[in-house]
């Protein structure tokens, strides 16, 4: 069973007609994506989306779903996916660098609900490193900052081009290894309180509900 698309596709029965829903990022929420597409077509509904990336622009127009902004509407529902999930929902997220836009767009939801496979779910968070996206030319500042808060941290290097991964803001992520985070919020706070950074990847206190694809289905909390 692919617990993803479990997930995902119960997770587009969420979307109603006439919403505007935030489009998130990663292979979770690709097929998020692809069911919504086929209830457009099929059920002519009225939505558009609101995208988190370019990877899931080209998806949303691929199924030819309306694109809009932020600028022109507000979000009713939000669907995104996760690194790590911990019982409080709080999140890690950033493994696919889109963390920045995602964190904007999933905040301005009515609702927000993410969508994992039970290997996300975490007692703490902090064993996925905390992806941080950085102004290029403050990334020594922050990578000496990060190590004098205890953590090793290193650049995310690309891996079909040479050099840094560049986010779809044109920015750097460097990926820092805390271990298990003990309080999530205030790191959240105090990362980006750090000169040069523009966002980092803890979510906490912004989840409504979070849909885990489990072997027997997909439980809901
Ligand atoms: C994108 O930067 C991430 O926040 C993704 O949402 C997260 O990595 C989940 O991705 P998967 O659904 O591919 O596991």
């Amino acid at each position: 069973m692919d617990l993803k698309k479990i997930t995902g596709y119960e997770a587009a029965k969420e979307v109603l007609d006439g919403h505007v829903v935030g489009l998130g990022t990663g292979s979770t929420t690709h097929h998020f994506i692809d069911k919504l597409g086929m209830r457009f077509k099929e059920e002519e509904l009225d939505i558009m989306g609101i995208p988190t990336s370019y990877q899931s622009f080209f998806l949303a127009k691929e199924w030819n779903i309306p694109i809009t902004t932020l600028e022109e509407h507000d979000v009713d529902i939000a669907v995104d996916g996760a690194d790590e999930v911990d019982p409080a929902m709080n999140l890690i997220k950033g493994g696919g660098a889109a963390h920045t836009l995602e964190k904007i767009v999933d905040y301005s939801a009515d609702r927000f609900i993410v969508i994992v496979d039970d290997s996300k779910m975490v007692k703490n968070l902090g064993e996925f490193p905390v992806p941080v996206e950085v102004i290029p030319c403050a990334s020594r500042l922050v990578s000496r900052i990060l190590e004098d808060m205890g953590a090793a941290s290193s650049i995310r290097m690309a891996e079909r081009k040479d050099g840094p991964v560049i986010t779809d803001n044109g920015n750097f992520v460097i990926d820092a290894e805390f271990g298990l985070l003990q309080d999530p919020e205030d790191l959240e706070v105090e990362l980006n309180s750090i000169p040069g950074v523009v966002e980092n990847g803890i979510f906490s206190s912004m989840v409504d509900q979070v849909f885990i694809g489990t072997p027997d289905g997909v439980k809901k909390i």
